[in-house]
């Protein structure tokens, strides 16, 4: 397997081509069960989300086939990443203080079902991180009921609370994860 990290704008741009059709098999799957309209707003949104500063793409291939990736960004001090909350979690002061360097958000992190089970999830997560810029935190939002849930967790995440980040979205949980200094 050959992991390669892309974090040139440009060069990630370029890679939407590859990721589209891994993002669409694996987020057809339950309990996403993600259609062409989901997959048009990925498309939509990586495009803006690629541009930002500290963006970090992870690929996986095997033989040249993108088989997954992972990607995330640092959140900026304008973000609604803390807002929503459904479950009537109130947030420590300061806790939602951003500054472009503090959090990391592990946005997307996808592995084609055949390819699951041998590590690659693992290693994907572990190279998105390995330079998260001098982040304090991991920060996702995942779907309590899809398994990554409880993966994340045995990766050490921590729920902060159950979050809608729009009206009409699913629920999610907001999870953190704080790193050594
Ligand atoms: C979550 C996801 C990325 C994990 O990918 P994966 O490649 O199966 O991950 P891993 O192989 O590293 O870990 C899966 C299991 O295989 C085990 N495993 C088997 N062989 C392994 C090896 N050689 N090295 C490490 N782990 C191995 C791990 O112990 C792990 O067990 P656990 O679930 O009990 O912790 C994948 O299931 C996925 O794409 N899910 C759908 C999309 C999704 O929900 N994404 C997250 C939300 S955005």
């Amino acid at each position: 397997m050959e992991y390669t990290a892309v974090t040139d704008p440009a060069a990630a741009g370029r890679e939407l081509d590859d990721l589209a059709p891994v993002y669409e098999a694996v987020f057809a799957e339950p309990p996403y069960l993600e259609g062409p309209r989901d997959v048009a707003e990925f498309l939509q949104r990586y495009q803006s989300e690629h541009k930002t500063p500290g963006f970090r793409l992870i690929t996986a291939r095997e033989h040249g086939e993108l088989v997954g990736f992972a990607y995330g960004l640092p959140l900026s001090s304008g973000t609604g990443w803390w807002e929503g909350f459904t479950d009537g979690t109130v947030l420590p002061d300061g806790f939602a203080r951003e500054d472009g360097h503090r959090t990391f958000v592990v946005m997307e992190l996808a592995v084609l079902a055949d390819r699951r089970g041998h590590g690659v999830g693992t290693a994907l997560h572990d190279t998105l991180l390995r330079e998260a810029n001098g982040a304090e935190r991991i920060a996702l939002a995942v779907r309590p009921e899809a398994p990554a849930a409880a993966w994340y967790e045995r990766l050490g995440y921590q729920l902060v609370g159950l979050t809608q980040p729009w009206d009409g979205a699913p629920v999610y949980r907001s999870m953190t994860k704080t790193l050594p200094v």
